[in-house]
This record gives C-alpha cells, structure tokens and sequence, in this order.
C-alpha cells in the first residue's frame, strides 16, 4: 500500500454503524474481490471491495468478513478470514497481512486462516437464524461479471436454504454515504493531490501538446503523492471531443484556440477525487468561450449552494435545469419557444446539458447513497454541471466535491483549485 495506515477507529466506529442496524440473532458475511485476471498469467491490478474495506480496513485479495454480533462465542463476534501467509510465502508473494498486522488494520480480535473458515461458519450459521448477503445494488452497476461476493452468495444459499436473507446494500448506502472525520480527511488529501496535478498543468499546456502528455504529468504527479493514480479512467479531451462524455482515448494533439476539458481526479487510501476544469490550449479563452465558461460556473456556483440538509436530489436537478435553462437561452442556444414546445420528460436543455448534476463520492467515484432520502449533513457530493456544443467544438464542465455541512453552505475540498476564467487565464501565463 502507499497510503500511510488508517486508525483502526475508522472501522470498528464503521462496523458498529451496521451492527446497531442487523436484526437479532443474525450473522453478514462481506467479501473482498477477486484479482481479475488478463490472460495468460497477466493480472489487473487489484481493487479492493469497497464494503469490506469500509468495515475493516483489510486492503487485500482472498479476504472475508463475518459480524454475528449475537455470537454466544464472543471471539466470534467480528472475524476476518484472510489468505495465509508466512515468512516463506512472503518471499514469493511479497509482503501479505499477518494476524498482529491484520489486527492492527482493522481491530478485529480474531483472524483465522483461510482454510478455517468452512468449519468455523458452519458452527456460526448453525447458531444464526439468518444472514446479511452483500449484493450489488447501485444504480449504474454493470453486474456481468460473477464477482467472488456473487459466488459466495450462490453457494450459501444453496447450503443454507432455510436461513432468513436479509440484505446489506441498504444498510451499507446508508451509512458510508456519510462521512466521518477521518474520511474527509482522506478525501481531503486526494482533492490536494489532483490539485498538485492541475497547478502542473497550467503551466504545461501549449498549443501542441498531446492529450496523453497531459495524462502523463497528472500520472506523474499523483504517484509521487502517495495515490495509486487516477480515481477513475481520466477524460482529456480538447476542442469537439470535449463534447463526447465519455472520451477517454486521450490521444489527439490539442490546437491552438481550443478548449481543453480534463475530467480527472487522484484517489488516496481509495478513496476518490473528481475534478472536471477546462482550459484555454493557448491561454486565453475567445469571449465566446468564455461567455460559455461563465455560464457554466454560473450554474455550478448557484447550484452548490442547494446541498444543503434536506435538499431532496430529484428537486435539486429540477432546479439546475432552470438554471441552465436561463443560462442556454442567455448564450442563444435555446429559445423561449424551444421551452414552450418541449418535451417534459427530455427538456430543450437537454440538447446542450444532458447529464445529471451531482453524485455521491466517497470510497468510489459514483459512491452508494441512498437518492431518495433527503441529503444530510456529512455527505459529499459533485457538482458538475456542462454545456456541450458539438457545432462549436466546444464543452465546457466544471466540477468541484462539496461536503453538506450541518448549516450553511457546503464545504468545497476543492476550494483552493482556480476556477474563475481570469485566474487560470492570469495563471496559464504566468
Ligand atoms: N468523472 C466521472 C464523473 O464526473 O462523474
Ligand atoms: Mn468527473
Ligand atoms: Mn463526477
């Protein structure tokens, strides 16, 4: 791990969040992920599961947790089951958590081997009247690859058909959507590294410069703080291809008079930063680019200032629509009879800005949340919102990571990343 290690407070004040909410008399099992492999013997490098992560710290493959806070056994209330590891493994596998290291990480008494763990969850299901299963419940999931979490689930409910299911998706929304001091701190941390990586750029980017080399001074930058790099695939996209949301190829040369658009973010201890600013190849916006900017960090500026406690998200993107609404028909782009003629289920807004304004971050980028519930304070949010103009080659987006504070307007972990087009404009030419 490059991280520096977490206080194991962390995870046992997170484990006791989702103990207090099992029923009685029941166990949950959470499992880490597979090592996904390539081909031949090649790997992809591993991710953790961020759920069991979240309750123990445990940053490592071929992993289990099991919390039966009613255990008779009290040893056997929290319990880890990790791959064993000895001093010669370690001389081929490299360096593996031990019991005194795992203990350490997590605070979890009891770790067991492996091997041990049919036998000793025969005696705990043998004692519980149900079990929590960990299922894939966010919204976007693309869920065609069989998970290790989704083979255990298989098999445990063909083992054990007459225990209770009860399911743990909600219970882990609810609860790591909220942050505690220490995560923010975290976050905190990756947002300064992503800031490091854009103070970079501004003086990098030229007229010239391929969008890879810019991916390669963020690289750069975020490894030498301690991330393991990006949060997610990062978008570097100049001129038309800013208006592709999804534009990760990053392999053109970025020309004199465009825009460029950097979707990126470090992660730190794996938790996420999500960035989007965009900037002039040149150094100076045209005053149409700019009006388009403007726009933009007008609705972002407004916008934020809704994340507060209570906010219900579906309300709030009905707001941001409005706003961007005024802001489109300001820049010429839609017409009063555009709005009076439109869709409701797809607004004339939609053309120009056609993707949600905020998501939940935390552990990952589209983090777990609970949408409908009114948001509160400790949550963290983007705010992102766009406007894309394919016949100008132009797209704009700006995007900052906003904590709900308990009253007033949120705190911005992005807050000291230029945005106003002068500054970066003052600071591209400095
Ligand atoms: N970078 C992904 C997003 O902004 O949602
Ligand atoms: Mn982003
Ligand atoms: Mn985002």
């Amino acid at each position: 791990m490059k991280y520096d290690r977490i206080d194991s407070n962390l995870y046992t004040a997170n484990r006791k969040k989702f103990t207090e909410r099992m029923t009685a008399n029941t166990l949950a099992v959470f499992n880490s992920n597979d090592i996904f492999p390539i081909s031949a013997d090649s790997t992809m490098p591993f991710q953790q599961h961020r759920d069991i992560l979240y309750l123990s710290g445990v940053d490592q493959e071929e992993s289990i947790l099991v919390l039966f806070p009613n255990a008779s056994n009290p040893a056997h209330r929290e319990v880890l089951f990790l791959k064993e590891t000895s001093d010669l493994i370690a001389v081929w596998e490299g360096e593996k958590l031990t019991k005194e290291t795992a203990f350490l990480t997590s605070g979890i008494k009891t770790v067991y081997w492996l091997q041990q763990f049919p036998t000793i969850f025969k005696q705990l299901m043998a004692e519980a009247h149900g079990m929590y299963l960990n299922t894939n419940e966010h919204l976007r999931a693309n869920t065609e690859v069989e998970t290790r979490e989704d083979r255990f689930i298989k098999q445990v409910k063909q083992d054990y058909p007459a225990h209770q299911v009860h399911k743990s998706a909600p219970i882990m929304h609810k609860i790591r959507s909220i942050k505690e001091a220490v995560e923010l701190e975290l976050m905190q941390r990756a947002c300064k590294i992503t800031e490091a990586g854009v103070r970079r750029l501004l003086a990098f980017i030229k007229p010239g410069v391929w969008e890879y080399e810019i991916e390669a001074e963020l690289a750069h930058e975020f490894l030498r703080n301690r991330s393991k790099g990006f949060a997610y695939t990062p978008i570097v996209a100049s001129g038309k291809n800013a208006c592709v949301l999804h534009y990760i190829e990053n392999n053109q040369q970025c020309q004199d008079g465009d825009v460029i658009l950097l979707d990126v973010g470090a992660e730190y201890a794996n938790y996420s930063s999500d960035l989007t600013r965009c900037l002039p190849v040149n150094g100076r916006f045209t005053a149409r680019q700019k009006a388009v900017y403007n726009a933009v960090l007008h609705v972002k500026n407004e916008a934020q200032k809704l994340l507060v406690p209570g906010t219900i998200m579906a309300e709030y993107h009905k707001q941001v629509g409005s706003l961007m609404e005024e802001q489109l028909i300001g820049l010429g782009l839609i017409s009063m009879e555009d709005i009076k003629s439109q869709n409701p289920d797809w607004p004339a807004y939609k053309k120009y800005f056609m993707h949600g304004t905020s998501h939940f971050l935390g552990l990952d980028t589209h983090d777990v949340g609970i949408w409908h519930e009114p948001i509160s304070a400790g949550m963290v949010f983007t705010c992102e919102p766009g406007i894309y103009i394919p016949e100008e080659g132009l797209g704009i987006r700006l995007e900052d990571d906003l904590v709900v504070q308990a009253s007033g307007a949120p705190f911005n972990l992005m807050g000291d990343i230029p945005i106003e087009a002068e500054a970066i404009e003052d600071l591209m030419n400095a």
